[in-house]
């Protein structure tokens, strides 16, 4: 089964408009999950410009199912992973004025960091994932230095499936595929939608997880938030 993992960073971005507790993130992260969502994913940044330190610390004895962890490894945040304890944290190369992670990890280049911050996650038994683009090397150099699972980044996949999806699903297939043979689990996640999810299922059904927010929150404000969530999932049958 691959899970749908509901990254709310959204929702805190909203919810910082005012400055007030509407809508109410921790809420929206349950009713998720009630809704039949199996996993909730944040991505906090320095700035908190969506999701905080805070939220992060009351979502962590409410959530049921799986709670993924992204971001930036600096020591702030090895910090906060470390004393929440989530099932999975994903390792994303962004820069803290970034809009959003544009790009994989050169696993090569950064070779030793990772291997020292993955030591340090999988010492605390904390699921491990690092964020790469489609090509083998990186995800070889992601497996050398101790992760668990890699993340496909797939925004190049969403942009290319609107001209000719066999050739954009391709190269995403041949890394899955690399991946494990190495042993490592599969996770997927940018620009992931209803238009472009089924397929990428289909292609890779041994998918473990994917991690989706924009798309699924901008759908919500159309079909609502149990409806959208079921209609994922049902991308993902
Ligand atoms: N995976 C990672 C590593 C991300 O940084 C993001 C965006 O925060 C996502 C998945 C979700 O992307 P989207 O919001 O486009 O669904």
């Amino acid at each position: 089964m691959t899970k749908l993992s509901v990254n709310i960073n959204k929702v805190a971005t909203l919810r910082n408009a005012r400055g007030g507790n509407v809508p109410d993130v921790v809420k929206v992260a349950l009713d998720c999950e009630a809704f039949g969502a199996d996993g909730i994913t944040v991505h906090p940044r320095p700035d908190e410009r969506h999701i905080r330190k805070s939220d992060v610390l009351n979502l962590r004895p409410l959530l049921r199912t799986e709670f993924n962890i992204e971001g930036y490894p600096s020591a702030d945040f090895i910090d906060l992973v470390l004393k929440v304890k989530p099932h999975q944290v994903t390792l994303v190369p962004d820069t803290p004025a970034q809009l959003t992670s544009n790009a994989g990890w050169d696993t090569k280049l950064n070779f030793d960091f990772l291997n020292e911050v993955l030591d340090a996650f999988n010492n605390a038994g904390i699921r491990t994932s690092v964020f790469v683009s489609p090509d083998g090397e990186m995800i070889e150099y992601a497996a050398k230095a101790g992760a668990d699972r890699v993340e496909l980044y797939t925004e190049p996949y969403a942009i290319a499936y609107l001209k000719n999806k066999e050739l954009a699903v391709a190269p995403f297939v041949e890394a899955a595929k690399v991946a494990r043979r190495l042993g490592l689990g599969v996770n997927a996640g940018h620009d992931l939608s209803l238009v472009n999810l089924n397929y990428l299922y289909k292609n890779i059904p041994w998918l473990d997880e994917v991690s989706i927010g924009h798309s699924l929150i901008s759908d919500a404000l159309y079909l609502g938030l149990e409806h959208t969530i079921q209609e994922y999932k049902n991308c993902l049958r």
